[in-house]
């Protein structure tokens, strides 16, 4: 067995007297059992190398095979607590794993549900799962930046009285871009038709925890939020959780989703990072997030004064999110972005108009200003004529759905060229990564008007993902 470097095994700001799941992954390397139970490396970093550090499993590491010490179960109630919820799931598996369980949880066969049409792609698989029929419901957008705001309750209102078998309202906020809607509002309207309002805030797993930054949608009346925790808490990747109140859901089914669509073998390193975040949160938040928010600012004063760019702010925006439109700059977003990346400093998303700098409570005044001065820098030496802004191709889908996403994911399928497959029906998932929100979902007809988005947003430097065909010559289709 190895040493696991000092500083992975250690509890820096001693929060382990408050994380029990911390407390039982530093207990296992304090112990340094010799373990014949998976993982197969047995905790030795002689044969593949650091790569495995610090992997103790669940079951048979952090707690027994038989989960007689319960403390997975102890770190949930926790962040229950913590979130105002009244039960929390733990995921390895992402936000991803959190919709899918979710969409599981509230509707079945046949069963429509209101979602707008932003939704991540996960959520969408997550209804191909469960075989609901999805009402479309689309959020504002934002006429001078393209960019997306949230649905507007008036449209969930419409929607399930349009549709007043509906079983539960599904939205996304905030948005990718950071910008935040009214889920109080969005809250009462699924209320009045009683329905649950589920909240997908992968993005805000931060909010409510300090004065400057929104509340978190169960604080706004949600039902049920998912968030994933290693997008601006200090957890590893795939962290994230699932919290829930539970006058409109059903917690047996809750659970049945969770444990339906998740690995038997949990990393027990990713879970003790949720707990670790959340104690981390709950006593040093306030003030670890207040810095960074107050060195955000600063950046977004730096930035602000860069002729032409456009920086999202105000009170319906993440403080922690740097979303900038460059189209007043004439500066390629893709060419500053190759910038940054050849400074060592890459950003959560680029294309030709828009950049997204994720910020976190891990960020510094130092990190922050350092990105504001690249960036203004690298604008300085690709500014060009001003051009105006384009909206995002994922943000102006208007489906024309035929049959349902489930139907169409399971029906037979062939392979056309683009230019055959408008008017047909398409059976696969196209979506521009990121934000990996699909233009082109299964089950709806292939417009021109979708085939241009695709082509618009490729040809603005954005991967086109999920495709099987990603050059998008050819596009699977159902066969008729
Ligand atoms: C809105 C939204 N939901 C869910 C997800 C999936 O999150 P994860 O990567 O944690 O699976 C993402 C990922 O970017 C997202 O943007």
């Amino acid at each position: 067995m190895s040493d696991l470097p000092t500083e992975t095994s250690t509890d820096p700001r001693g929060l382990r007297g408050d994380a029990p799941l911390l407390d039982a992954w530093l207990r296992f390397y304090e112990h340094r059992p010799t373990p014949f139970t998976i993982p197969g490396h047995k905790q030795r970093t002689d044969l593949v190398g650091d790569v495995v550090a610090g992997d103790a499993p669940l079951y048979g590491g952090l707690d027994t095979m038989k989960l007689t010490a319960g403390v997975l179960t102890e770190a949930e109630a926790r962040a229950a607590r913590l979130w105002g919820a009244d039960v929390c799931r733990f995921s390895t598996g992402g936000a991803t794993h959190a919709n899918q369980a979710v969409a599981l949880a509230l509707a079945g066969d046949g069963d429509r549900v209101v979602v707008s049409r932003t939704l991540h792609r996960s959520l969408l698989l997550g209804l191909v799962l469960a075989g609901t029929t999805p009402v479309w419901v689309r959020p504002e957008v934002d006429p001078a930046t393209g960019l997306p705001l949230g649905v507007a309750p008036e449209n969930v209102r419409r929607a399930l009285t349009e549709n007043p078998d509906a079983a539960a309202v599904f939205v996304g906020d905030p948005s990718y871009v950071g910008t935040v809607g009214d889920v109080a509002g969005l809250a009462d309207a699924a209320h009045e038709h009683g329905v649950p309002l589920v909240v997908d805030a992968a993005w805000a797993a931060h909010f409510g925890f300090h004065p400057d930054l929104p509340r978190h949608p169960l604080q706004l009346g949600a039902d049920v939020m998912v968030t994933s925790a290693h997008k601006t808490l200090p957890a590893w990747s795939q962290a994230a959780l699932v919290l829930a109140r539970t006058d409109r859901i059903d917690v047996a089914r809750l659970d049945a989703g969770v444990e339906a669509t998740a690995t038997t073998s949990p990393a027990g390193a990713i879970l003790a990072s949720i707990d670790a975040a959340r104690a981390l949160l709950e006593r040093d938040g306030p003030v670890l997030l207040g810095q960074a928010i107050a060195a955000t600012r600063v950046a977004r004063d730096r930035l602000r004064a860069v002729g032409g760019l456009s920086v999202l702010d105000g009170p319906a925006v993440d403080p922690l999110k740097l979303t900038l439109v460059l189209a007043g700059t004439g500066a390629d977003g893709n060419a500053v972005e190759r910038d940054l990346l050849a400074a060592g400093l890459p950003i959560e998303s680029a294309d030709r108009d828009v950049l997204v700098a994720v910020v976190s409570l891990a960020d510094t005044e130092a990190s922050l200003g350092k990105l504001a001065t690249l960036i203004a820098d690298s604008i300085e030496r690709h500014r060009e004529a001003p051009r105006p802004a384009v909206r995002p191709a994922a943000y102006g889908v208007d489906p024309v759905t035929v049959v349902t996403p489930r139907e169409a994911f399971f029906a037979a399928a062939e392979t056309v060229s683009i230019d055959q497959a408008v008017g047909r029906t398409c059976a696969e998932l196209v979506a521009p990564y990121p934000p990996g929100i699909p233009v082109l979902a299964p089950g709806e007809a292939i417009t021109v008007d979708a085939i241009a988005a695709l082509d618009q947003a490729r040809a603005s430097g954005v991967r086109i993902a999920y495709a099987a065909d990603p050059s998008l010559a050819t596009l699977r289709v159902t066969s008729d």
